[in-house]
């Protein structure tokens, strides 16, 4: 299997929840399925960057950079994403990785009626959020966009098998940061396991 593994946090993996409890889903992911090839894609340190214009006139050509990453990213049997909450969504890199990789005819594709085809069907995802509040209680819930984005996402590209590991509070319960990980850490472990 072929598995990749998206970060897109800036600072060290031990500054960060997401890249901790990241981290860990993939030491317990790699010790239960030795023989997987795994890739980690950070997009912090990788040449992502908000779509140009070149990008856009080029993206109906096989050789150009989009369908380069959108063909790139489908080769993957399992994708595992690591992301802090910023501005109640995803950081922009990550968004501008997703405006790379969404390309019709790749990832998707539209069938009668224009009806939105995902292409990845029979893959499976496990998303890993960190969020400095608490917005797991509705209505609190429908502020936010980072879960409900990628799991949006994820489904039109034809993911449906998609676990989510959301570790909330790091900034609000600041005293509590080291039981916050160790739960996320908990349920990595857990779900690579099986994954
Ligand atoms: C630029 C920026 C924006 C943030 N926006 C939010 C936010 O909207 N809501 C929130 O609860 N926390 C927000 N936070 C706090 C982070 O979600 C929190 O620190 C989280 O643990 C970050 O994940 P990390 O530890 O993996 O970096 C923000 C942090 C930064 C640096």
């Amino acid at each position: 299997m072929k598995v990749l593994y998206i970060t897109a946090n800036p600072k060290q993996a031990s500054d960060s929840t997401s890249l901790t409890i990241g981290g860990a889903f993939m030491d317990a992911y790699r010790a239960h399925h030795p023989d997987d090839a795994v890739t980690t894609l950070d997009l912090c340190r990788s040449d992502i960057a908000p779509l140009t214009l070149a990008d856009l006139s080029n993206m109906a050509d096989p050789a150009g950079a989009m369908q380069r990453h959108a063909r790139q990213f489908a080769e993957y049997d399992k994708y595992i994403i690591a992301s802090p909450m910023w501005n109640l969504g995803i950081p922009a890199v990550l968004k501008a990785y997703i405006d790379h990789i969404m390309v019709a005819g790749v990832l998707f594709k539209y069938g009668v009626g224009g009806v939105p085809r995902g292409l990845l069907q029979g893959k499976k995802a496990c998303v890993i959020l960190s969020r400095g509040g608490v917005y797991r209680p509705w209505p609190l819930s429908l502020l936010v966009y980072d879960k409900r984005y990628l799991k949006r996402i994820l489904r039109f590209i034809g993911i449906r098998d998609i676990s989510f590991i959301v570790a909330e509070g790091t900034e609000l319960h600041r005293d509590k940061v080291e039981q916050i990980r160790a739960q996320g850490i908990r349920e990595a472990q857990d779900i690579a396991s099986e994954f």
